[in-house]
């Protein structure tokens, strides 16, 4: 269990913005040495030369986590500056919506590779790492509260965030039989004010969308992820719970109890008990 952060090394993806950049400032307040990896350059140059100007110690790394090679390479770079990591936040993601069966391969291919194969590639790449240095660290990996709980319009998304939750379970489960000293935890955010309901900025040339293909649906969903997000709670609300969660060692790191999204989430959990239909969890930005 992690309880010592100063001078420790922190690797945060998708550290430019929102979460990953609340992520990276929490650290820093505990005086870690901060590893940035973002696809966007400029945004990734921009916040890193931001927390050096603050004295942080932080080495930034242009990364596409949807690239094995680009996390290999990450590793690599972290190893050769710093020598060692301890804690690892595979955080970057990105949305995409519509109905199941109008969203197009390359939808769930871009959501898939970079929300779910993002975090594969990152615990292939620093798993080994870690069990090798056998020193106090953790793993976060940033699922969602929609990786518990089914919404239409987001098949996308929904099943790269229950597929990323599987995955950290089974890490969890994995770093118990190993007996290793590296905690896991599954962050579940709930509606967050970050630049997530505008992904479609990361997506690469050769998986957008044909020009004006957009169903309304897909429409209808992309512009109501922007506006409830804006009304969403601050990523520092985030950047809070993981802390708090590494320092206590909880994997379950979710929206609080008595939101709307907790009550979505004990219902479906009551529907399988019960072998009852699904119940339509409505969720808000408020609650
Ligand atoms: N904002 C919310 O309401 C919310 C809710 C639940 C889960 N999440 C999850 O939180 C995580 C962080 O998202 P956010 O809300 O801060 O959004 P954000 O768009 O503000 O930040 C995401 C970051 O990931 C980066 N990114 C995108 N594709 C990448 C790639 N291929 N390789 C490397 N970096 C890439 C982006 O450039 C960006 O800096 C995501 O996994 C997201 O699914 C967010």
């Amino acid at each position: 269990m992690l309880t010592e952060f100063r001078d420790r090394v922190a690797v945060v993806t998708g550290a430019a913005s929102g979460i990953g950049r609340a992520l990276c400032d929490r650290f820093a307040r505990e005086g870690m040495k901060l590893v940035m990896a973002d696809v966007e350059r400029d945004r990734l140059a921009q916040a890193a030369s931001e927390l050096t100007d603050q004295g942080v110690d932080v080495l930034a790394v242009r990364t596409d986590v949807s690239r094995a090679d680009d996390l290999s390479h990450l590793r690599d770079e972290t190893l050769e500056r710093y020598g060692a990591v301890h804690v690892l936040c595979n955080n970057a993601g990105v949305f995409a919506g519509g109905l199941s069966w109008d969203a197009i391969s390359t939808d769930w291919e871009w959501v898939l590779g970079v929300n779910l194969y993002g975090i594969l590639h990152g615990v292939r790449a620093f798993v080994p790492v870690m069990l090798e240095q056998n020193q106090p660290g953790h793993i976060v990996n940033t699922c969602s509260m929609a990786g518990l709980i089914n919404m239409p319009l987001s098949g996308a998304y929904s099943v790269s965030k229950h597929a990323a939750l599987s995955l950290t379970e089974t890490l969890y489960h994995e770093l118990r039989i190993k007996q290793s000293p590296v905690g896991v935890s599954a962050l579940c955010p709930e509606l967050i004010r970050t630049r997530i309901g505008h992904s479609e900025r990361n997506r690469p040339a050769h998986l957008k969308r044909p020009e004006g293909s957009a169903t309304p649906e897909q429409t209808l969903v992309e512009q109501a992820i922007q506006s409830s997000t804006a009304g969403g709670l601050d990523p520092s609300a985030m950047a809070e719970r993981v802390f708090q969660g590494i320092r206590e060692d909880r994997f379950y790191l979710l929206a609080d109890e008595g939101t709307s999204w907790d009550r979505a989430c004990l219902a479906r959990l009551e529907d399988i008990r019960l072998r009852r239909n699904p119940t339509l969890g409505v969720v808000t930005s408020g609650n």
